[in-house]
């Protein structure tokens, strides 16, 4: 096991109705003069947003609000935001939505008190100073509620870039389950999908002797497998919300990851499809994830094999180890086609002839991405090819 730093202060207010504490937790946060940042107008439909404003008022906080968030969050939005911060002396930003209105939040927070580009900190600046962020969170997903990173699409180009700081993870999250019934299954399908990503991105390693984390990681992915049916059968099913929500929360505030070598390739590889067709990112990932694994499970056929044993319960063939692993993948491809996901390019509207658009905005020229196996250009290439 390598050695790690683990800080991961986001305070969790888990249950039902705890959005009507938003006000004072805001408050207990040093909050006076906040921005309400959200998408596509979810939260007025169901309410919430009133729900929030009420909790805000009645604990005199102020408050402004910016919505307008769209799935695989712009730059320009965050540019809106940043100079209504700056304009109206906002102390705090709470985000209500999914991983896209937190990440917007976020790239607001770091980017009100800095008085160059935002843009500088997804170009891999340092972030040395941030308003806080809150999150209240209606969609089990990306796991920005407990993570130290944003993902941004920025306008010019649509570069589809991540920037991570300690300083960015939510002072606190709001997580009630129920808040994630009204949810359509393609999203509920596609967090899933997001959630088992951030451990594949994490349990496939080279680091040995991580015994820990791979239990941890196999208990998240179980979980996920076991409730998400559930929940598309039963879209009010609390249980298996709340089971889903909170695993999708462990799946990436990197408890999961710690005191290993992690990988993310597949993850850059994906933000590519989503800024080039605008999908959504857990459906871009059904499709890599198991081209990916098809094309690297040589580097340690045993873990591909242990994932397919424990994770799917396949038996072990030890004269064909491969024969094992390739089974684990077979039964992932299953399992997403079996929620509704998309597993080929095809399915997706991605296309064979985008590839060369798709690896030039990756920017990897003669570099490699990931680390579980380091790949160049050509590797990257071939991957797409076997996802199409
Ligand atoms: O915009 P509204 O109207 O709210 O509708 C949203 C949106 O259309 C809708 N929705 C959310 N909650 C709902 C709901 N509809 C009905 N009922 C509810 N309760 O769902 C749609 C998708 O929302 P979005 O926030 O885009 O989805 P998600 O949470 O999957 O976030 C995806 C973004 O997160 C990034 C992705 O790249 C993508 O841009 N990621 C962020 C990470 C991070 N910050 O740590 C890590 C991830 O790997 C990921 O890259
Ligand atoms: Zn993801």
């Amino acid at each position: 096991m390598n050695n790690f730093n683990f800080y991961s202060p986001t305070y969790f207010a888990f249950g039902k109705g705890r959005e009507n504490e938003a006000g004072k937790l805001v408050k207990r946060f040093g909050g006076s003069k906040v921005l309400i940042h959200y998408g596509g107008g979810s939260i007025i439909k169901s309410g919430l947003l009133d729900r929030v404003k009420v909790s805000l008022h009645n604990e005199g906080v102020a408050y402004i609000e910016l919505g307008g968030v769209v799935p695989n969050p712009r730059s320009g939005l965050v540019y809106e935001g940043i100079e209504l911060c700056r304009k109206e002396q906002v102390d705090f930003v709470l985000a209500v939505g999914g991983g896209s209105a937190i990440d917007s939040a976020k790239a607001i927070a770091i980017g009100a008190p800095y008085e160059g580009d935002f843009w500088d900190f997804f170009k891999g600046k340092r972030v040395d100073k941030a308003l806080p962020v809150g999150t209240i969170l209606t969609l089990s997903a990306a796991g920005s509620e407990g993570s130290a990173n944003s993902v941004i699409t920025h306008e010019d180009g649509m570069l589809k870039r991540g920037s991570g700081s300690e300083l960015m993870r939510p002072v606190f999250s709001i997580l009630n389950p129920e808040l994630t019934c009204s949810l359509p299954a393609f999203q509920t399908a596609c967090g899933a999908t997001d959630m088992m990503a951030h451990v594949f991105e994490r349990y496939f390693t080279n680091t040995k002797n991580v015994e820990i984390t791979d239990r941890l990681c196999e208990a998240v992915l179980k979980t996920v497998i076991a409730e998400t049916p559930k929940a598309l059968a039963n879209p009010n099913d609390y249980e298996a919300r709340a089971n889903i929500m909170w695993a999708g929360m462990v799946a990436h505030n990197d408890i999961c990851g710690v005191g290993r070598e992690q990988d993310w390739s597949t993850h850059q590889m994906e933000h590519e499809l989503s800024a080039l067709y605008d999908v959504a990112h857990g459906a871009g990932l059904a499709v890599m994830f198991p081209a990916w694994m098809k094309y690297v499970m040589r580097q340690d056929v045993l873990r591909f094999a242990q994932f397919a044993v424990r994770v799917w319960g396949c038996e072990m063939d030890f004269h064909h180890p491969e024969k094992t692993a390739l089974e684990g993948i077979h039964r992932l491809e299953h399992f997403y086609t079996s929620i509704g996901m998309p597993i080929r390019f095809s399915q997706l509207g991605a296309k064979a002839e985008d590839i060369p658009t798709l690896i030039n905005t990756l920017r990897i020229g003669t570099g490699t991405i990931g680390f579980f196996v380091k790949l160049t250009a050509d590797d990257v290439k071939n991957i797409y090819e076997l996802a199409v």
